[in-house]
This record gives structure tokens, sequence and C-alpha cells, in this order.
């Protein structure tokens, strides 16, 4: 039995939306195939998206979209991907798998992807091939209302209004696919190039300085002594492999040592995560500057016979319990933690869609997302649990995982059980009486089961019984779930 309280007059701070914003790159089947079908296509789709994608990500109230990349992002030339398609230049993608790209997704089809979606787009720009001129020029040509050379140019190409764009990314990874570029050779860039990203909107374009790979503390370090001073925030990248970079794993794998690492991987980003806090509150005591960990997620090796450049990798309940984890550390970090964006939305990596064709499944991740979207823009509230832990193969890792948070006067608990073996009687205490309660769980027979094509689904969220009386809700957490405990 576990107790857990919430102490709801205890507020830490506001969860910001954006924790659970998303990433689509040029990458494998992510845009094309898997957003972007074209309008000829037979795949029912409105200017080109696929309704059933569209509509399926649209139920997780996505409210922030980065895009282009990623890596693709610094070998990208927005001048390619305007005007009418049949008239775009092509190129070799050649970071994702030497393919042919033809750029007929570009500038005006990633907002009308936003538009869909309701949500806010993040560019990121390129810094390691790119020029100044065209960094200046393409947020001109979205984001100027009056009239110039460029936004008549976006007139003439179909879009009358200029775009509202708040987030722009100065490069990506600059320290590898970025350019292979020295902290203070990037930081010099970063000055030069984000003097010239102009505020035409209404609003001031928060800029994201390109951050570190995971613990690399120096690169935080020269970022925040000078080149945050004009950004919002600076980003970090940090991926959860079952080993290491060199021993990812299989996205199926259901050998029980492998789940024991990959759970204390992913609790790894909370340590990560302090580290680069430690550094960021020495220049920016009042944490008015975010951390933007702008890439996240589990990464496997490719799914056997797939594309070794596409990274798509199946998507199971591990995947689900590992992104609440990481979840919930965003939410305790959430003074600092301003944007997360999990890579990637369809067919990459830990995707919350997958298609096959004109089929379609929702992932577990897709299933987490949206049990945990309450969250967003609510606050955070203290609680206090027993920390149960179980050991494998000399691996300890904690038995829960909670967070609990509060928005007009409604309370959303989320939490996981990461037992392979022990379902737990839950016994969650309100410091206030509780008028009417739910919960919803999901879990599985195996921790390799996935949602196939063609089949019901076999990981998805189910409604559970729960007892309430007085300011206390009773019922089971079940092995090896996430569930979501919705309180008024
Ligand atoms: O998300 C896949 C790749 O991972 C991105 O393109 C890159 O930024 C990171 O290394």
């Amino acid at each position: 039995m576990a107790k857990i309280k919430v102490n709801t007059s205890t507020k830490k701070g506001k969860i910001s939306k954006y924790i659970y914003g998303q990433f689509a790159e040029h990458l494998g089947r992510c845009i094309y195939e898997g957003i972007y079908v074209g309008e000829d296509s037979d795949i029912p789709n409105i200017n080109g998206m696929r309704c059933d994608v569209v509509s399926a990500l649209r139920e997780l109230e996505i409210p922030v979209l980065r895009w282009p990349g990623g890596c693709f992002a610094d070998d990208y030339h927005w001048r390619d991907g305007i005007g009418p398609k049949d008239k775009r230049p092509y190129m070799v993608n050649t970071n994702w798998g030497n393919v042919v790209e033809n750029n007929h997704f570009g500038t005006h089809e990633f907002f009308e992807l936003v538009e869909q979606l309701g949500t806010e787009p993040y560019i990121c720009g390129n810094v390691g091939s790119g020029t100044v001129q065209e960094m200046r020029d393409w947020v001109e040509y979205m984001t100027f209302g009056g009239d110039s050379p460029l936004a008549n140019e976006r007139r003439k190409n179909g879009h009358d209004k200029p775009w509202k764009l708040k987030f722009f990314g100065v490069g990506n990874e600059n320290w590898g696919c970025g350019g292979w570029m020295r902290p203070e050779y990037y930081a010099d860039e970063y000055r030069r190039f984000s003097t010239f990203i102009r505020n035409y909107g209404d609003e001031p374009m928060y800029k994201i300085v390109g951050g570190p790979d995971r613990t690399d503390t120096n690169w935080m370090e020269v970022m925040m002594q000078e080149p945050v001073k004009n950004a919002g925030g600076v980003s970090l990248h940090n991926y959860t492999f079952t080993k290491d970079w060199g021993n990812k794993g299989s996205s199926t794998s259901d050998d029980v040592s492998d789940y024991y690492s990959l759970i204390n991987n992913a609790l790894e980003m909370d340590k990560t995560i302090k580290m680069h806090e430690e550094i960021m509150d020495r220049y920016d005591p009042d944490k008015e500057k975010g951390l933007i960990v702008d890439e996240w997620g589990n990464w496997f090796d490719v799914m056997p016979g797939t594309n070794p450049g596409f990274l798509y990798q199946q998507n199971t309940i591990r995947d689900a319990i590992c992104g609440m984890i990481t979840l919930h550390i965003f939410q305790n970090h959430c003074d600092r933690v301003y944007m997360a964006n999990i890579a990637q939305m369809v067919n990459v990596l830990q995707a919350m869609i997958l298609t096959e064709g004109e089929k379609m499944v929702k992932t577990p991740t897709y299933y987490l997302f949206k049990m945990m979207k309450k969250h967003m823009d609510s606050e955070l509230l203290d609680i206090e649990f027993d920390n149960l832990t179980h050991t494998k193969d000399g691996v300890t890792i904690p038995k829960l995982s909670v967070n609990a948070s509060e928005k007009s006067g409604e309370y959303l608990v989320t939490m996981c059980n990461t037992s392979l073996d022990d379902d737990e009687e839950i016994v969650l205490e309100l410091d206030t009486d509780i008028r009417v309660a739910s919960a919803v769980c999901m879990s599985a027979n195996s921790i390799s089961d996935y949602n196939e094509f063609d089949k019901d689904e076999a990981v998805c969220p189910k409604e559970i019984a729960v007892s309430v009386d007085k300011n206390t809700v009773k019922f089971t957490l079940p092995k090896m779930s996430v569930c979501a405990i919705s309180i008024k």
C-alpha cells in the first residue's frame, strides 16, 4: 500500500504548457507520408495534410511545434521551399538517409499545419550552412506586415497577412551536426545571427540559443555568459537509450534488465537538469531565462528491415512510463523548464502516431500526452509519498513517480507504477474534501506490447474503479501502468 498526500494549498509554480511541445523534422517518414501526403494523394487530406493524423493530434492540444529540424535545420535553405511546387529545387537530405527532398513541404505548408493543429510555431534557423542574410530575410518574409519586397513575395505566394511567430531557434546542435563548433565560436555566431532576427510582430521574438548536449556544462556556461542576454532561453538535448548511445537496444525488448536500465536512464534527466540549472541560476538568479529541452525521448535501434536513416521505432508501455517520468521531472523544474519538445511527432523515435500507407495507429506515448494534457498551464502542487523502490541486477528504481496540479479548482494527479510484477493499493489524500474523482490507467499484458495496424489497440487508457471518502481516493494502481486521476 502506498500513501500519497497532496497539499493543495502549497503551490510550487506554474507548469508551462510548452512542456508538452512536439518536434517534426524532415527525417524519414515524419513530414512526408506521416503528416504531408500532398493535395493529389488518395489519402484523405486538407491542403496536403493527412486528415486522420491531424485530427488525432488535435486532441492533444499541442502547444508548440518545432520545425524543420534537428540536424536538417542547419542544411535547410528556406527559399527552396516557397513558390510553385513544381519549380522548387530538390536537395539531398544528407543527414537522414541521403533521400531526395523535393521541398514540397516548406514555410507555407508548415504554417498551414500549425493552423490545422491549432498550435504555435517554433522555427529553427540555419546557422551551420546558412548566412545571416538568409536568416534575417526568412524572419521578414514570415512576420512583416508592411510593404516590403519580402512581405510582397509572401503575398504573391498566397499568404497576405504575416504569420505570428514567437519562438526562433538560432541553429541546432552546433556542437555536432550544426557545424561542429567550439562553444566560444558558436557564442560569437549566435551574437551575430541573432542581431538580425528583428521583431516585426507585436511581440518580441523569443530567441533560443543552441544549447548543450546532455551533460556538457561547459557549453551551458559559455552560453550563459553572453549569448543568453538577448534570448528567451537556452536549449538542451537529452535522449534516453536502453544502455547508452552505442547500445540503444530494441524498442520492443521484453528483457527485464533492459527495462530497469532504460527507466534508470530516464531518471537521469533530473540530474542533467539540476546540473544545468546550477549554472543558469548563477547567471540568472531571477530565473528569467528558460531551459528549452527541445529534443528528448527514447531512442532505440530502428525496427529491423527499416531504413537506418529513418529512425523508425515501435512504442510500448515502457515508452509511456519513461515519458511520464520525464514529464514529471520537467514539471518539478517548472521554474526553469519553459519548453520541451518530444522527438518526434510522427513515425520517428518516440512518436505519437505511426503510419503505414493509409493506416495509422496511436501509440502509448500519444495516450500518455492525452492523459496528462490538463497539467498544461496549471499550478504544480506539493506532494508527499512513500519512496518505495525495487531492484534488479543491482539497479534500483523508484516504484512510483507522482505529480499533482490544480487549475480552476480541479486537480489532476498523474502517477506511474514501474513494477513489472506488483499492483499497488493507493491511498490518495488531499487536504480538502473531494466531490468527485475518476481515474484512467494504461497498462499492458507484456512490456513489449504495442498497438498494431488493423488490430484492436493492445495499449490504451481504460477507466478504473475508485472509491471516494471525504478527502481520500482509493484505487489499485496496476503494475507497469501510467494513470491519471481527475478530482473536483
Ligand atoms: O531527432 C533526431 C536528431 O537527433 C535530430 O535531428 C538532432 O538534432 C539530434 O541529434
